[in-house]
């Protein structure tokens, strides 16, 4: 992973080992991320707070705390998708070369690498970079060609978009969680939830619109809940509904040679 500085998490959390073989690479990932090691047991006593970094013999995740009885919360390998009808690849378009400039857990940039595209991941939680540098590199040394064509950094977009050139920028910032959320306990321990807690919410949505469309050579793509308003009140060139999601297309502010 090619790291830049990037801004502070939102959290700063704990890294809990859940064996004890596992404790020395996940003391050394403590040290490196400059936060705390924490035994399994304080975890399932309650230490740790509301989510910490999780590390097991299948690689590194997000955890919510023991008593929620959540599972490990770990990026899925890239699947592919019908070309024809996922709404993400058809808002890409042909275009090959994407900047997945709101990484997360490399969801949406795993799609489109399994579809053929190159992907560079940019994600400043240096948490969640951890957790999706762990999974590429398994994925690669299990010979997922995909995760070949997805290239991560550990960066603040604000910063990286202003030097990077790419056919595509697609942002999938966070959007704010209801108030009171409407959320069972259950459902609080999912990924968003957990992304939440670490990213916070994204108050840097319209540079970050701003910056890509200066860095995409044809186009950049915004992932919305469908009845969102759009990024940052402004609005898209055009738009393509999915079941749960909408995609805002906006045209690049320059033209790149
Ligand atoms: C909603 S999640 C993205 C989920 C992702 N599309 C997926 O499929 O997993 C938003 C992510 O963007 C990251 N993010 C927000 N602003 C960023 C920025 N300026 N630079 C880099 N990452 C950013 C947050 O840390 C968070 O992980």
């Amino acid at each position: 992973m090619k790291t830049r500085p990037a801004a502070p998490s939102a959290a700063r959390i704990a890294v809990v080992a859940a064996e004890a073989a596992l404790e020395p690479a996940a003391g050394e990932l403590a040290r490196r991320l400059g936060v705390p090691l924490l035994a399994a047991d304080a975890w399932r006593a309650g230490g740790g707070g509301p989510v910490v970094l999780w590390c097991d013999t299948e690689g590194l995740a997000v955890r919510g705390p023991a008593a929620s009885g959540a599972r490990p919360v770990r990026p899925r390998p890239p699947a592919s998708a019908r070309a024809g009808r996922d709404p993400l690849l058809r808002a890409v378009g042909r275009w090959t070369e994407v900047l997945d400039a709101t990484a997360g857990l490399g969801g949406d940039a795993g799609t489109l690498a399994a579809a053929g595209r190159q992907v560079t991941l940019v994600e400043r939680s240096p948490v969640l970079a951890a957790v999706l540098d762990d999974a590429l590199r398994r994925w690669r040394a299990a010979g997922v060609a995909a995760a070949v064509r997805m290239r991560l950094v550990g960066a603040d977009s604000r910063a990286f978009l202003v030097t990077a050139i790419a056919d595509v920028v697609f942002l999938d910032p966070m959007y704010p969680e209801a108030p009171g959320g409407g959320r069972s306990r259950a459902r609080k321990a999912e990924a968003p939830h957990l992304l939440r807690l670490l990213a916070g919410d994204d108050g840097d949505q319209a540079e970050l619109l701003s910056l890509a469309r200066r860095a995409a050579r044809h186009r950049v793509v915004v992932k919305r809940p469908r009845h969102a308003p759009p990024l940052a009140g402004r609005p898209p060139n055009g738009s393509l509904p999915g079941r749960t999601v909408r995609y805002d297309l906006y045209a690049p502010e320059e033209v790149h040679p």
